[in-house]
């Protein structure tokens, strides 16, 4: 990781309308910068491009950052990479000296690329191959789709892969660790893939990480077998094809999302290029981050089978989380992409998924209609509570009603006893958010940061507490504004407080606050100034938490240049606190003795409790 003094200075140092302009044609207007923004389909210029603040903004699709931020975004590197290039074209050497985790990466990957220059090799070049591309070019893949996919083929022999390697000089135990070989009972090594055709799976930046066989042969072997999850292959994390995907993601502002990676071969033999598929697993939250990072329109393309629904309801708790709504559509006769391909061509399935692109849950409506029986009151009941189910994967008012209207017609049942009963239902929910104690759109990006976060205490949460009101939060935002701009206010407001007391974690309505405010102090404890062009490294990973610092640096209304604003803001905070403190005494005072029957009725006790309620009623203006 590039420290972030480096990292600034590089960001000053560059001129970053000369970098961007590299890939972007630049015409000024006004006093801005302005071209075609690279990172959507951009017919007129919407990025504006500013050497004085150091940043790229793209008003029609929010993309925006700094210029190592841009060089990582388009050249699709990491942020050191970027950072890397950067720093040369300012004369800076950076010393490469990678960790010890990174050299192991490298060495890693190295090996996957030669396994897949051998299967590859031996697609093209052996006898076995020759039956492997005849059963191929029968699915319909052409060499053209075998270049481009770089699929390949291992070998019925015991260790051609195994003998390979070792003629690269690679060692047994890397290829065994990634799953390439085995070692038997005699210690000799054999080749983990025999006899299948091999698919290599591409991490996001286009390095092969894995692979997935698929048998061609008759055979009573799993269908597909894939690498082990190992320290460069992480199921979780990725999706097949999304390196090419990304630009033609952008470019068309959709991406459809398969269920297999045979799928997104047919799309793209159709001419579709903006598809991925995950690797036979459920989309989990870096799937949904690589995603939403590229477009917010999902089309979920599952089969309508058992399986396909469950994963599509899954898929929709898991993007409800991020106030994403997905499209949906389900191919006739339980075909996947690749059969419709195969039985009507690709006319036809372009254009089946250009025109059923519907809601999900329309879909899913469908789906559990189909096996209702009418008047059949047992079927009826599993249709309904089907329908609740899926329901229940959503918090969006219009997708309630619209569906309860549509369910009382299909039933019979007025909204009214629908809605009751769903109600009902709910407090048991049966998608639960693993963060359900905070918002229900938590974003998943600050997953990151979540171990920081308190436990709420169990015992206080049905006491008592004051109501989070908006002068509080304006002040915590205005706390996180000044500090932006100045370590020395950032450090009275540490100072005054210490972490027990002031930044302590203040509750889920502030928990974005929070949560910057602690980047910030990590911040401040090693660098001297923070700014807006520092605002974006340290919260590089989460765009939700960068988007809402944003929000708060462009708020007119907090003036920095007032230190009367800030005494104010951070006078609020305190007093805020010390009342929470005088009603959590009581609470725990109250906790600590209600045990004790008698001295509920104490009057004492009851004392207590009266003036709690009082500071709290008064507080809440109740
Ligand atoms: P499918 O059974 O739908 O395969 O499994 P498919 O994509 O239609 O493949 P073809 O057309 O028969 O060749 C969907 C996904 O589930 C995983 C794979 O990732 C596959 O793409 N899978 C399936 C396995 O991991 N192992 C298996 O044995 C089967
Ligand atoms: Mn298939």
């Amino acid at each position: 990781m590039i420290n972030y003094q480096l990292q600034r200075r590089i960001v000053n140092e560059t001129n970053i309308t000369e970098v961007v302009s590299e890939y972007v044609t630049l015409t000024k207007k006004g006093n801005s910068m302005f071209g075609l923004c690279p990172f959507h389909n951009d017919n007129n210029p919407s990025m504006s491009v500013s050497d004085k603040v150091k940043m790229y903004n793209c008003f029609s699709c929010g993309a925006k950052g700094n210029v190592i931020n841009f060089v990582s975004r388009i050249e699709n590197i990491t942020l050191d990479q970027a950072a890397i290039k950067l720093a040369k074209r300012i004369g800076i050497q950076i010393d490469e000296r990678k960790n010890a985790q990174a050299l192991k990466e490298e060495r890693l990957i190295k090996v996957m690329e030669d396994a897949n220059q051998f299967y590859k090799f031996y697609l093209k070049n052996s006898d076995e191959g020759v039956k492997a591309r005849e059963y191929l070019n029968n699915r319909g893949i052409t060499d053209e789709i075998i270049d481009e996919f770089e699929i390949g083929l291992s070998s019925s022999s015991k260790d051609y892969l195994y003998l390979a390697l070792s003629k690269n000089n690679h060692s047994s135990l890397d290829a065994i660790n990634l799953g390439l070989i085995k070692e038997d009972e005699n210690g000799d090594y054999y080749d983990t893939f025999r006899s299948r055709i091999m698919f290599p799976i591409k991490n996001r930046y286009g390095k092969v990480v894995g692979f997935s066989g698929r048998i061609y042969t008759e055979s009573n072997q799993a269908k597909y077998i894939n690498s082990i999850e190992n320290d460069i292959f992480h199921k979780s994390e990725i999706l097949y094809n999304y390196h090419n995907a990304m630009q033609p993601i952008r470019q068309n502002d959709s991406v459809y999302l398969f269920e297999g990676f045979m799928d997104v071969i047919a799309a793209k033999k159709a001419g579709i290029h903006n598809s991925v598929a995950t690797m036979g697993t459920a989309l989990t939250t870096e799937h949904v981050n690589m995603l939403l990072g590229l477009t917010k329109n999902i089309v979920l393309c599952f089969d309508g089978d058992n399986a396909g629904v469950k994963a599509m309801k899954r898929s929709c708790f898991m993007l409800s989380k991020y106030n994403n709504l997905p499209n949906g559509i389900v191919l006739p006769d339980g075909l996947d992409p690749d059969e419709y391909l195969k039985k009507y061509g690709t006319e036809k399935l372009i254009n089946y998924l250009e025109t059923n692109k519907k809601n999900v849950y329309y879909w899913l409506y469908e789906l559990a209609y189909k096996k209702m029986i009418p008047s059949d009151l047992v079927s009826m009941e599993t249709f309904k509570n089907e329908v609740f189910e899926f329901l229940r994967t959503t918090n969006v008012d219009s997708i309630h009603s619209f569906f309860f209207k549509k369910l009382s017609n299909d039933l019979d049942v007025s909204v009214d006893k629908l809605m009751d009963e769903f109600n009902k239902l709910k407090p048991k929910q049966v998608y639960q958010s693993d963060n359900n104690e905070y918002p229900y759109n938590y974003n998943q990006d600050i997953a990151t940061n979540k171990d920081i976060l308190p436990v709420p205490d169990k015992r206080t949460t049905k006491l008592k507490t004051l109501k989070v009101t908006k002068k509080i939060q304006i002040a915590y935002d205005s706390i996180i504004k000044h500090s932006i701009f100045s370590k020395d206010r950032f450090a009275k407001f540490f100072e005054q407080s210490t972490i027990d007391s002031v930044l302590r974690y203040p509750g889920k309505e502030l928990v974005n606050q929070y949560l910057i405010l602690v980047e910030i102090q990590n911040f401040y404890a090693k660098n001297d100034y923070l700014g807006i062009e520092n605002l974006y490294i340290i919260l590089e990973n989460s765009k939700e938490l960068l988007d809402f610092a944003i929000e708060i640096v462009q708020n007119r209304f907090i003036n920095v240049t007032l230190q009367e604003n800030f005494d104010e803001c951070l006078n609020a905070i305190i007093e805020f606190y010390k009342k929470q403190d005088q009603i959590n005494a009581y609470n725990e005072a109250i906790l600590s003795t209600s045990s004790n029957k008698f001295y509920e009725k104490s009057d004492e006790y009851i004392k207590l409790k009266e003036e709690s309620i009082k500071i709290v009623r008064k507080e809440n203006n109740i």
